[in-house]
């Protein structure tokens, strides 16, 4: 299992490009499944779980091929990806393969809307709380589905086709509107959802489903309307870029100081962070070629925050930013609203001397002078970038294990942060 040794200390300056969103890339990508004919995703980011949900698409019976990298090309360079379901060969989703990624549950709804039935194993995924998907077999349920839960999977049938519905989140959730959106495009008649999921990669994958042939209105908006199509073509499309990965540096930056260009990066996808960055003394601002990130001389400013569905404040961004306000000048109180148990960063980042107290669903954080290295752990994808912000601005080593939760989600990140003047590598193999 690789490491990564980090010593802190430097400021970053620099230029960092911004990937493509894992988390529009996953459903975009499942979206193939929908179209006999081929998908094309450029800016596909690359990171492990795109090379996970290739495995699995490719059980289901999905070509595919990727290009866009040439010799000598950055090592970040996008990749473009065709995918092609021309023949479906496999309506059944392992346990084996959907455990090591919660998203690809999401396969239900393509496999079911084209197929007319679909096996998938309930997922394991990130351990950020239970996680369910009772919402998801809901809107199957609503569109005409027969579900049965049979030994760990969820058995869903139509005999006569998927039929338009009204459906209501009870709570917002972007696995749920994505599984509506997928399966509506293909249903007979119209759907209306209401409470969907805002966030940018929702309204991503509806693009990329109108392209595709859908009838798709308000994507990225709370209500949604649909108006099924008997079958969808092949597309081209671009991924947006990654609102988190962009957060993450941005909020790096605001912690060793420094000035940086997160080039490609859109303020628009995260406003409501850049401005908490802001109010802790970060110096923000935008132009065609991204967004500029600085920090000089002062301290950091104790911000309260509290994660909520999009325009709010990401909760795949809290941990990144409690590492942040472990050095601010003062207490601050950090509110997680979407994920029990989304803390697991708190034990380690008191590892290099944070000082925070948790109390049911919210954390306080006391700022203190100075963090010292140490050997740390990775828990899960968002937790892992927390702890290599912590050590960036950290006094001496500090060794992150467990590495392959960053793969999943960050591209070439001890690259892209290598540039920019940290000390930061990794050390493969060992640990
Ligand atoms: C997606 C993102 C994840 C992000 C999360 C919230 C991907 C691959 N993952 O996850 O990074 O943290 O959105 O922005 O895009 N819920 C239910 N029942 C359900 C489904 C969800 O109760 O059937 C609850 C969840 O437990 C959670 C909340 O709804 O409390 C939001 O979850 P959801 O938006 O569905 O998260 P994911 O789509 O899994």
């Amino acid at each position: 299992m690789d490491r990564i040794r980090i010593v802190g200390g430097q400021s970053l300056e620099g230029t960092i490009p911004i990937s493509g969103a894992k988390n529009a890339a996953l459903p975009l990508m499942i979206a193939s499944l929908l179209t006999q004919e081929t998908l094309t995703l450029e800016n596909t980011p690359s990171v492990a779980d795109v090379g996970m949900l290739l495995q699995i698409l490719s059980h289901h019976g999905v070509d595919y091929s990727v290009d866009g990298r040439r010799p000598g090309d950055a090592p970040q360079a996008a990749r473009t990806l065709h995918l092609s379901a021309r023949r479906i060969v496999d309506i059944t989703a392992p346990y084996d393969l959907v455990a090591k990624m919660r998203a690809s549950f999401w396969v239900v709804a393509p496999l079911l809307a084209r197929m007319g039935e679909a096996r998938v194993s309930l997922p394991g995924g990130c351990a950020i709380g239970t996680r369910p998907v009772d919402l998801l077999i809901m809107v199957l349920e609503k569109l005409g589905a027969k579900i049965d839960i049979e030994a760990g999977y969820v058995h869903a049938r139509t005999k006569s086709g998927l039929k338009g519905a009204e459906i209501h989140f009870p709570k917002v959730t972007v696995g749920g509107t994505h599984t509506a959106l997928m399966a509506a495009s293909l249903a007979q008649g119209h759907t209306l959802i209401t409470n969907a999921a805002c966030e940018p990669e929702v309204a991503d994958l509806a693009a990329c489903l109108i392209k595709m042939g859908a009838k798709i209105k308000g994507a990225g908006r709370p209500t949604i309307e649909i108006e099924g199509v008997a079958s969808l073509q092949g597309a081209h499309h671009a991924v947006v870029p990654d609102r988190i990965e962009t957060g993450t540096y941005a909020i790096a930056v605001a912690m060793t100081g420094g000035d940086v260009l997160l080039e490609r990066a859109s303020p628009e996808l995260l406003q409501n962070a850049l401005d908490a960055l802001a109010q802790a003394g970060a110096d923000i601002s935008h132009s065609n070629e991204g967004i500029r990130v600085r920090r000089n001389g002062s301290g950091i400013e104790p911000v309260d925050i509290e994660t909520a569905p999009f325009p709010g404040f990401p909760t795949d961004l809290q941990a990144q930013f409690m590492a942040l306000m472990t050095k601010a000048k003062g207490r601050s109180r950090i509110t997680e609203t979407i994920f029990e148990n989304r803390f697991m960063h708190v034990q380690e980042l008191a590892r290099l001397g944070a000082r925070i107290k948790l109390d049911g669903d919210v954390a306080h954080v006391e700022g203190v002078a100075e963090l010292q290295g140490a050997p740390v752990m990775a828990t899960d994808l968002r937790a892992s970038v927390s702890l290599v912000i912590a050590a960036l601005a950290a006094r001496g080593e500090t060794i992150v294990n467990r590495v392959y939760h960053l793969d999943r989600g960050f591209e070439h990140l001890e690259k892209k942060l290598g540039r920019c003047g940290a000390i930061v590598e990794r050390i493969s193999g060992a640990g």
